[in-house]
């Protein structure tokens, strides 16, 4: 069953309004979802792409916290800085707007009434925590204590950063709340739930019997969610930053940002048309949500939901999530500047927008994670781009400029070879749209620059230079062919590297030209004015690369500073607690690797009570022969333990580096074995 679409709906997710946006964002996000409008639209067809920042949240509300301004300052100064860096790269949305504007408040809040007026909610009231020197409830990431799992101090109500659990604010010991520091207590609060649980049935049909097309990576994610059993979701917050929640009663609690924010795709359409319910509501709009993988439960269980439960609007067609990039091998990181940012990018590449258009392409983390880096950038400029699309557009323009003066010349008689190279470039055709309809960019630019891969060998194979000085009639038919071909470039590079398309379109001095005539080799008539070239592309030289990677080992450095920061002291604990130890100096007489264990080294000491054998985890920071002979201090009164089947008597104390390594303490003038430390 086909169904039959007359336009296309094409949402990017809201990017949050809390810093710029970086490569990781245009690889998973935005590119992919700007070259299947570019392409739709070349092709005539009726597509809007909407985007937009996405303002609400608590990170935002922290972040201007701890600024000292207000959340709408925080998104405000982002919002245009990123709207301007997708200008600057060429994403083509239709608009770009934003959910504080009025028409955004506005939808959401009807959106939400009319749920709650169907009884789609479900109303609970639980404990939360509370500050009560703040006076108010406190969202999970505002509350800090100590992590159940690995004792990290600085663990948030929603996720221990050191050790990666998720955690519910509940779990932390000793929670404090991140406004002041104070112990928030538990209270009483009322929240609207989506009951997910009541979705489950038809969410199961929709997504596992009727989009089995959809990427095993998204298909996947949404199996497992289901198969594990949907839970009601809260779609309230206590907070003070959002669409507050339209009905009585509800006062200090707004729309949960994932609520509001995918009402922003219609919040946008309907700022942009007042034909918006014809996008959203016709059953012949084809629907298609590009995010990251990070949103796949929100935009293909959660969202659906939301639309099914209000009941006037379609469901997504399609949910192509992409995977995550990259960079040089380490997770991008916005908090740890990690991140090559669009709007740096510009100002030490100016003009090169599709170069890092066309690496991020080709490099898309389109079924698994992938990785960006500036060597293969420079490989990629270098050795495609530069070698293969701008050489061979530079070639056929000068040969055809320096022997028919800028004119495409007549096209003679075709010989075997040109029919089968014409062949050739027109069976490209038909692969790359299969994988443009199937959302896979990358196999499609891949076939784009194999039609440039065609063009060069052409050229190199008629060699236009030598054939002119024997039969201009064969020249003229060759260079002819090649300018064709060179139209053909400009039409099958404008979704993919839009400015070099228009540079082509500059040079063959025609810019009329639709995705329809793609294969055709007459889209230059003879006689037909060219104008002259520039160069497409220029080599990247490794001194340009150099400085890039230099720039980012410097923000490994600087991150490596402040992660080691001391840790927070202990709590204090009385004289009597710390007399009970009996820390003593023994002198080293053995010391060995315990086999088969990487990080025990097993010590024999001279403790001045008879000896005795201590291992101790430090293997992977001494080498075993030069600590014979040496002082260490020991806890001697440890209660044995038995580690690998050697009974260990007791502790050597090492000091542990704020960068992990570990050197073992001993005192700085000898003393007798057996002496304490006090
Ligand atoms: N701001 C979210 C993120 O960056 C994406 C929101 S997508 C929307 O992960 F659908 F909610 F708008
Ligand atoms: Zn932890």
């Amino acid at each position: 069953m086909n169904k039959v679409f007359n336009r296309t709906l094409i949402t990017s997710a809201l990017p949050y309004a809390n810093g710029p946006v970086h490569i990781g964002h245009l690889a998973g996000v935005y590119i992919p979802a700007d070259i299947y409008a570019r392409y739709l639209r070349l092709k005539g067809e009726d597509v809007l792409f909407i985007g937009g920042s996405d303002e609400h949240g608590v990170p935002i509300a922290l972040k201007a916290k701890a600024e000292g301004v207000m959340p709408q300052d925080v998104v405000d100064k982002f919002h245009y800085i990123i709207k301007k860096s997708f200008e600057d790269f060429g994403i083509s949305f239709d608009i770009y707007s934003r959910t504080t504007s009025a028409t955004h408040y506005k939808t959401a809040s009807d959106f939400f009434r009319k749920l709650y007026e169907k009884g789609e909610f479900v109303e609970k009231t639980s404990e939360q925590y509370y500050d009560e020197e703040a006076k108010q409830f406190l969202a999970d990431r505002y509350i800090t204590g100590k992590c159940p799992h690995c004792g990290n101090e600085r663990a948030y109500g929603d996720q221990c950063e050191s050790c990666g659990t998720s955690l519910s604010p509940l779990d932390l010991i000793n929670p404090k709340s991140a406004i002041n520091g104070s112990v928030p207590v538990l209270k009483e609060t009322k929240h609207w739930y989506l009951p997910l649980d009541q979705h489950e049935p038809w969410l199961k049909k929709w997504i596992l019997e009727d989009h089995k097309e959809w990427k095993t990576n998204v298909y996947g994610q949404c199996k497992s969610w289901l198969d594990m059993g949907l839970q009601p979701r809260a779609v309230s917050r206590d907070l003070d930053w959002g669409v507050p929640v339209p009905i009585n009663g509800a006062e200090g609690k707004v729309l949960y940002v994932w609520f509001d924010a995918p009402i922003g795709y219609i919040s946008n359409t309907i700022e942009l048309t007042d034909e918006w319910e014809k996008w959203w509501k016709h059953e012949d709009t084809k629907l298609v949500h590009f995010i990251g993988k990070d949103n796949i439960v929100f935009h293909c269980i959660v969202f659906p939901a939301m639309l099914k439960a209000e009941g006037s609007f379609i469901l997504p067609e399609n949910v192509p999530a992409n995977e995550f990039l990259n960079l040089e091998g380490d997770k991008i990181s916005t908090s740890r500047n990690w991140a090559v940012w669009l709007h740096e990018y510009l100002e030490d590449f100016p003009g090169k927008q599709d170069v890092l258009r066309y690496v991020l392409t080709a490099n898309a983390p389109e079924t698994k994670d992938n990785d960006f880096t500036w060597k293969d950038f420079q490989a990629r400029n270098n050795n495609e781009l530069v070698a293969v699309l701008g050489n061979f557009v530079n070639r056929a323009m000068v040969l055809t400029h320096k022997y028919f003066e800028g004119r495409i010349p007549v096209c003679g008689e075709l010989t075997d070879y040109d029919k089968e190279t014409l062949t050739e470039f027109a069976a490209v055709k038909s692969e790359l749209e299969n994988y443009l309809r199937n959302y896979r960019f990358r196999e499609a630019l891949k076939e784009a620059m194999n039609l440039a891969r065609i063009g060069n060998k052409y050229l190199a194979d008629t060699e236009p230079w030598k054939l002119a000085k024997t039969d201009m009639i064969r020249t003229a038919t060759v260079l002819n062919i090649s300018m064709q071909i060179t139209a053909n470039l400009a039409i099958v590079f404008e979704p993919f590297l839009p400015f070099s398309s228009v540079k082509i379109k500059q040079f063959i001095n025609e810019s009329n030209l639709q995705w329809s005539q793609l294969g055709q080799i007459d889209l230059l008539s003879s006689g037909h004015v060219l104008n002259r070239p520039e160069l497409l592309f220029e080599k990247i030289e490794d001194e340009t690369i150099e400085r890039q990677v230099r720039k980012l080992l410097d923000t490994k450095k600087a991150n490596e500073l402040k992660e080691h920061r001391a840790k927070p002291q202990k709590n204090n604990v009385v004289f009597d607690d710390f007399s009970k130890l009996d820390i003593r100096v023994g002198k080293v007489l053995e010391c060995r690797k315990v086999p088969k264990a990487d990080k025990l080294l097993q010590f024999k000491l001279d403790d001045g009570l008879g000896g005795r054998t201590i291992l101790s985890g430090i293997a992977e920071h001494y080498n075993p022969e030069d600590l014979v002979g040496k002082q260490v201090c020991f806890i001697a009164n440890l209660e044995p333990r038995k580690i690998r089947g050697i009974e260990s008597q007791g502790m050597i104390l090492s000091a542990r580096n704020t960068d992990g390594g570990l050197s073992v303490v001993y005192p700085s003038k000898e003393v007798l074995p057996g002496s304490e430390v006090v």
